[in-house]
This record gives C-alpha cells, structure tokens and sequence, in this order.
C-alpha cells in the first residue's frame, strides 16, 4: 500500500523527508494510531479529536480541517488491501534551520500517513494475559501529548524486553501512571480504578472507552491517584491501547496478580470491547 507525504501518495520507499525536518532534528511533532477493524477507523473522532489537541499544544499549524483528516484517511484505506490494520498518522513542525525555537518566518508542517499491517492479540495472550515489571517513570512531565518524542518511552519498552515481559507498569512519586505505550487499570475490591487524565499520562482513546464499558457492565469506576501499594494488591491490572486493544497483566515483578489469571472484571471488559469492534 502507499504512503502520504505533504500531499503526495509514493510507495514507501520513495517517501522521503528532508533531514533538517524538525521531526528528525528535535522529535519535533505528533503523532496518532487509529485501528482499523473490517474497513472502519475505530473511534475515528475521538483519535482525531486528540490529533488537534496535540496540535494545539505544540502550536502546529492545524494542516487539514476535520473533513480533510477523514478524506486523508479514507484515501490511506482505499490504497491497501488490508481490511484490519493501523492508520498512523504524524505531522512535525516542518523543515527548517536547526535553531530550537520555531521558526520564525512560518514553514508548512510536514504530514505522513501509513498503513501499517497489523492483527489484534492472538488468542493465546487474551486468555493467558501478560507479564509486566514495575520501573519509575523517567519521561518529561507533558505525557498528555502524543509527541513523537519517544524517547522514554523507547527506554521504557526496552526495559521489558530485557526483563523478557511483555509491558513496563511505570511509577512516578510513588503513584501509578502508565506502561510505556498503554493505560493500565486496575480492579482492586469490585472497582476500576485509573490514574487521573492530567499532565502525567496519554489519554487513551481507550480511556473513554473503558469507562463506558464500565458504565454499560455495571462496574463502578473510579479516576484518582493510586498508589505502588494499591497496584500490588489489585486483583486484576490491565492494559489498553489501540493495538492491544484490553489485556489482563497476569504477573507483575514475578510475582502473581491475583489468582495469576485473567480476572471477572476483565473478562466483562473484554466482552464489551470485542463488541465494539465487531
Ligand atoms: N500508544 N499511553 C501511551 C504512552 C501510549 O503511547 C498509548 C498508545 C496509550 C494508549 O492510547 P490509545 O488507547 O489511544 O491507543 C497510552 C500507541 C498505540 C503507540 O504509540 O503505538
């Protein structure tokens, strides 16, 4: 399938971006990944509703209004032949002089959209959950925006890799925030429990969802801090994001969560979620 590239569909190996782009130079940029189940952009609105908050923070020039974003993707979508799979989306400052500041004579921001091959958790992981090691946050404190500066991020994952876990649950202040590409839940006493939307964490699109599934499933859920001692108590942990949809975390510094298997709570989110996507 093709790329975009700043208005121009090319095979992806004829896409190619200037190396001063401040994208390359200072990660410089946003970014989105939006799942796409049987042809359709999964909470398309809520993804592209984030996309102009990013924007905004970073004060990017908005290059597309919303009717350009669902064209842009609709045209991604049309040029594969893959029905499920992930739209990425970024959009960096633009090229320019290396100097930190933004440029001050306006450049147009560089836009890039993909398709990108990818399938939902296999079976295995959906009934078996996921291991995870707990690590401190080290990342800057404006985690709300979906920067492609990655960095911690990166760091974070591959502290679980070498740890051969699936996921990082990271700390910061003694006070839960994320993994290192997800949200993380917990169930502690018949509740759900998530950190607070604030400077901290990424808004999921799946956070809102979450809630709802909650909502729908009768499950009181509850947005406030929670503490280290409260996440090695829980029940059950999970985690979500657009490409591993909900999963249970089933062992977490070696140690079980829980019974070491996918909990009730779980299995009712998962339920709500997997009709959603159908
Ligand atoms: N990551 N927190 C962080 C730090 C993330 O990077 C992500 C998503 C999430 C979950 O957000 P959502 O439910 O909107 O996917 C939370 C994407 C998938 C990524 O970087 O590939």
């Amino acid at each position: 399938s093709q790329v975009y590239l700043n208005g121009e569909f090319l095979r992806v190996d004829e896409a190619k971006v200037s190396v001063l782009d401040r994208g390359f130079i200072f990660g410089d940029g946003i970014y989105e990944v939006v799942p796409v189940y049987q042809g359709n952009a999964f909470r398309m609105a809520e993804h592209l509703n984030r996309l102009d908050r990013s924007l905004a923070a970073l004060r990017i020039a908005q290059p597309f209004d919303r009717a350009g974003w669902i064209d842009l993707i609709q045209q991604l979508l049309a040029r594969t032949k893959l029905e499920t799979c992930i739209v990425y989306l970024q959009v960096t400052r633009g090229v320019a002089k290396r100097d930190h500041q933004f440029p001050s004579t306006p450049v147009a921001p560089t836009v890039f959209g993909m398709i990108s091959a990818w399938a939902p958790p296999p079976a295995a992981q959906r009934e078996r959950g996921l291991s995870a090691i707990s690590i401190p946050d080290e990342r800057w404190l404006h985690c709300e925006i979906k920067s492609v500066s990655l960095l911690g991020n990166v760091l974070a994952k591959q502290q679980a890799v070498d740890a051969q876990v699936d996921e990082v649950v990271q700390f910061r202040d003694g006070y839960l925030t994320e993994g290192s590409s997800t949200n993380i839940w917990v169930v502690s006493g018949g509740k759900l429990l998530a950190p607070p939307k604030n400077n901290l964490i990424l808004e999921g699109i799946r956070y809102g969802l979450m809630g709802e599934l909650a909502a729908e499933a009768g499950i009181p859920f509850e947005s406030r801090p929670i503490s280290r001692e409260e996440v090695e108590q829980a029940d059950e942990l999970m985690l979500s994001s657009a490409t591993k949809e909900v999963l249970a975390i089933v062992s977490l510094d070696g140690k079980p969560v829980g019974t070491g298997k996918p909990g009730p709570v779980f299995a009712q989110l998962r339920a709500g979620y997997d009709a959603r996507i159908a």
